[in-house]
Parts: C-alpha cells; structure tokens; sequence
C-alpha cells in the first residue's frame, strides 16, 4: 500500500514510525518543509506540494491544525484535491467542524475519490505507542479499506456512520474532557483553602472514581515535573469554538459549553494558550483563589 501523510505537527510526526514499517512505500508532506527531515531520514519520500502527494499515494492520511489548514490544504491550487484523484482514499484525521469534511468530501467524490473522516482520541503519547482510538465515519467499503493503515497505529477503530460522523464523535467527546480540567481546578482551590497540598490531592483523586483516563498522564504535567506541550489549550479552545458553533448550527442550548470556553479564552487571554491543556487546571485554581483574597 502507497501512504501518503499530509501533516507531520506533534501527531502527524508521532504516526511516521508505525506508518513507515506498514506501508510498501510512504511519502509525507508538511507546510513548513523543515519538518520533514526526520521522516526523509527514515526513509519516507517527500512531496513538494498537497498535489504532489496525492500523485505518489493510493490512501491520503492528513492531521492538521484546523478547518482553515485543512481548506487549504484539500482545496488550494496545489492542493490533494488538484489534480486526479481517481480511486484515492481520503483520511482526514484532523479535529475539525462535520462541515468542513462535508465539503471536502463533496469536491472529493468529483474528483472520484472519497473521504473517511477519522479523528482520533488520544494525546502524543498514545500515538507513539500506538495506541490511539479512532473514531471513523465513511461508507463501511472505504472504512474496511483503510483500516489496515489505521490499525498501524490504533487501539481500536469505531465506524460511527457515514462520513462526518467521526467528526461530531470528536467533538461531542472533548466537551466532558475539557469541563474536567476546569471542574478539577475548582476542587485544588477547595482543598488548598485547608490546607491540603496539590500532589496529595492528586494522587487521592487518580486512585478514586473521581479520575478519567488521562489523569495519571498529566498528574506530572499539573505537578511541573513533566513539561512536555502535547496539546495546547490554545488548541482546546479551538475545538471548544467548534463545538459552541456546531452547537449553534444544530439548534441546541449548550450553556455548559459556553462556560466551559470561556474558562480556556480567559486563560488564553492571559497568556496560558502555549502551555499544555491540563494546565487549564492551575489556571482556574490560580484564578479562584484570587477570587477568594
Ligand atoms: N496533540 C494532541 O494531543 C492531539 C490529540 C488528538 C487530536 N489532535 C488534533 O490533531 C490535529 C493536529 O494536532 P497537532 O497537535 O499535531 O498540531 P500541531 O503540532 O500544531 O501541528 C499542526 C499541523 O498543521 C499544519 N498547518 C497549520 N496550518 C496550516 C495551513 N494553513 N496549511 C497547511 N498546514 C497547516 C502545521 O504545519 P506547519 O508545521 O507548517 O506549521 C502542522 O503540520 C489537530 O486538529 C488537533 O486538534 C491533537
């Protein structure tokens, strides 16, 4: 199988080891060139362009910022949707609106080629081991087509429906994960106002039923002993844009996604966008305790 991979950010790169020892032959594309020069060194080819890509690869992997990079990068004048697409695959993993794959899909199938949306769960770490959860939308021939390249780097692939389904299981997924960073914040606030200390609190609350999955992961990130960004809040609130607007266009009344935005604007607007998401945590425990003086 040709694998052509579009994107080679924190996630984009950290797919590069599992894709190159599965695939016959994979070629990489990045915006900034630079970053390719891991990926060449492993023995990746690189395109010069999104057009270019498409040429060399018979499924089109792509894990980009945002709705915008991924308009861009489908749709631009040398983009992967320029020239023939005939019998490409598409799989767009990016966290972005069901809008935007509709629309890439819609240009796609003229070009006679489609698109499996494929967002996935799951930080750095879980990339590098391989360990990410999929969540795919897409007619069951293209899922069931791309999954071999999927599962070089999932824990588990879940066909959701047609395409654009991923997408809404994405982002319906990040609400509850975001408010629990903020919820987290308030209770270390609580528990400081006694006394307690943040690493006791911690370790309490990852031994109880009061933990999600990540928290072990980012117990370290909260506590400064691990200071790698594996996902910006800046990028948090990207996606909780998403949602709120998503939200908008279906009619709903989501007032806790508001709230829960306006907690990660605040903290971007003061300068905490570049730290990693869970330090949304020391944010609002910072802020609520300021509250109370
Ligand atoms: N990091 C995580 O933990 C995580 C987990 C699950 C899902 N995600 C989602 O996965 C996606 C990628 O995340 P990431 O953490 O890898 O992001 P990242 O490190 O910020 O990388 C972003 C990538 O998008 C490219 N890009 C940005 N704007 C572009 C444009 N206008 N045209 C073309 N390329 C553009 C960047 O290219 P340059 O190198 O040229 O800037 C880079 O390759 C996001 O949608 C994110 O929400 C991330």
């Amino acid at each position: 199988m040709q694998v052509g991979l579009a994107g080679l950010g924190r996630m984009g790169a950290a797919l590069v080891p599992h894709l190159r020892r599965g695939s016959r032959a994979l070629t990489v594309w990045n915006r900034t060139a630079d970053k390719c020069a891991d990926a060449a060194s492993s023995g990746a080819h690189v395109a010069q362009s999104p057009a270019k890509l498409t040429d060399a690869s018979e499924i089109v992997l792509s894990i980009l910022f945002d709705d915008a990079a991924v308009l861009d990068t489908y749709l631009g004048v040398e983009g992967l949707l320029a020239g023939d697409c005939s019998g490409r695959i598409f799989v767009e993993m990016s966290t972005i609106k069901p809008d935007t794959i509709h629309e890439i899909a819609r240009v796609a199938k003229e070009r006679g080629a489609s698109v499996v949306d494929a967002p996935v769960s799951g930080t750095v770490g879980p990339a590098r081991d391989g360990k990410l959860l999929v969540l795919a939308g897409g007619s069951a021939a293209d899922v069931a087509r791309v999954s071999p390249v999927l599962s070089l780097f999932a824990r588990s692939i879940v066909h959701l429906g047609p395409t654009g389904s991923g997408s809404t299981m994405k982002l319906a997924l990040q609400l509850p994960l975001y408010a629990y960073w903020q919820a987290l914040g308030e209770a270390l606030s609580l528990g400081s106002t006694a006394g307690l200390k943040p690493a006791d609190m911690l370790s309490v609350i990852g031994d109880s039923p009061a933990a999600i999955g990540m928290l072990a992961a980012k117990i370290p990130v909260l506590l400064g002993t691990d200071t790698e960004v594996a996902f910006a809040l800046s990028a948090a609130l990207k996606d909780l844009t998403l949602i709120e607007e998503t939200g908008r266009r279906c009619e709903l009344r989501m007032p806790f996604a508001t709230l829960v935005a306006d907690a990660y604007r605040s903290a971007t607007a003061h300068n905490w966008g570049d730290k990693d998401v869970a330090q949304l945590v020391n944010y609002v425990a910072q802020v609520a305790s300021a509250a109370d003086r």
